[in-house]
């Protein structure tokens, strides 16, 4: 189906590269015109040659809110105003815990994670309330359900994005303003070999490793891509979640389901070893229980 974003003007940060690519090829799919924002400007320009008329490319580093600013007035002076803003730029953000973490580290991971999604909020509610609504969406994480997904810093920036998005959904619900946030799992994208300190080009080659292992580290056992990320995306984007707010959406082809053991049979379960049983005398009690109709 296409064309449930018809009309609509849309602003994606992080445009240039995984999630926020796959996003942006869908919405302009849908019908959607799209302000990409980025700092990587050699995509960005390709991006808006690709999609004449239908995708205009801004430079922008959603630390600095003079950046955010001119790309939300970049949605009005283009395409004439701003319905849907989908506040996804990323990085891993600083490596190391509590005891090695550094008061700058920790900073820049909310100022990059946290702060960008808060200042792009800001700067789209008047443009949208001059719509009489939008759609915002906020690229949280599984890390930010569960530890163990990311590096501290990460992990709890992105906590704060789920509940920045329904702190926001409650202030700007009056004004027809949705705010939603996606939490993705594993999505073979970039972001590993980026935020490992790889150059972009090899960053960019090694999201195709990711692919290659992605299958099996979930219960669904395929790649997360990032088109798996833009249909939720669309659906929030769009008239079908016109009722949806102040929630997060889970797209991780059930890795936070439980423990691994949960769905995966060759994995060792924590509770069969810690009584000293193996996984076929546990088979084999199973099916004398079944046999006794028990
Ligand atoms: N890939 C995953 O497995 C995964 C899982 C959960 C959440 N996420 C989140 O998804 C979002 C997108 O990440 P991705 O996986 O597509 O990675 P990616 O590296 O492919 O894309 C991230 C984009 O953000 C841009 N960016 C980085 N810093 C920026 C800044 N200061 N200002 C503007 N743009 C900036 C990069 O240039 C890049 O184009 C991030 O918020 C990330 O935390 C990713």
């Amino acid at each position: 189906m296409t064309g449930r974003l018809d009309g609509k003007v849309a602003l994606i940060t992080g445009a240039a590269s995984g999630i926020g690519l796959g996003t942006l090829e869908r919405f302009v799919a849908e019908g959607a015109r799209v302000v990409a924002a980025d700092v990587q400007d050699d995509k960005g320009v390709q991006l808006q040659a690709r999609f004449p008329d239908k995708v205009v490319y801004v430079r922008c580093d959603v630390t600095l809110e003079t950046d955010i600013a001119a790309a939300v007035a970049k949605a009005t002076d283009a395409f004439g105003g701003l319905d849907v803003l989908f506040n996804n730029a990323g990085h891993g953000g600083t490596p190391g815990g509590v005891t090695d973490m550094t008061a700058e580290g920790f900073d820049a991971a909310f100022s990059l994670l946290v702060r960008g999604p808060m200042l792009g909020m800001k700067h789209a509610v008047p443009p949208m309330q001059a719509r009489g609504g939008g759609a915002i969406i906020n690229t949280a994480s599984i890390a930010g359900l569960q530890a163990g997904y990311g590096p501290l810093a990460y992990s709890t920036a992105k906590a704060a994005v789920i509940h920045l998005s329904r702190c926001a959904a409650a202030e700007l619900a009056p004004q027809r303003i949705r705010v939603n946030a996606i939490c993705p799992g594993l999505i073979a994208t970039s972001i590993f070999g980026a935020s490992m300190g790889m150059a972009r080009e090899v960053a960019d080659q090694f999201a195709a490793r990711v692919q290659e292992i992605a299958p099996k580290f979930q219960p669904i056992p395929k790649a997360g891509m990032p088109a798996d990320i833009a249909g939720a995306a669309t659906f929030l984007a769009s008239d079908d979640g016109a009722f949806v707010t102040g929630t997060h959406i889970v797209v991780d082809g059930g890795i936070t389901i439980g423990p691994r053991s949960a769905w995966d049979v060759d994995a060792p379960s924590p509770l069969l070893e810690a009584l000293g049983i193996t996984r076929e005398q546990a088979e084999q009690m199973r099916q004398m229980a079944l046999a006794q109709g028990r």
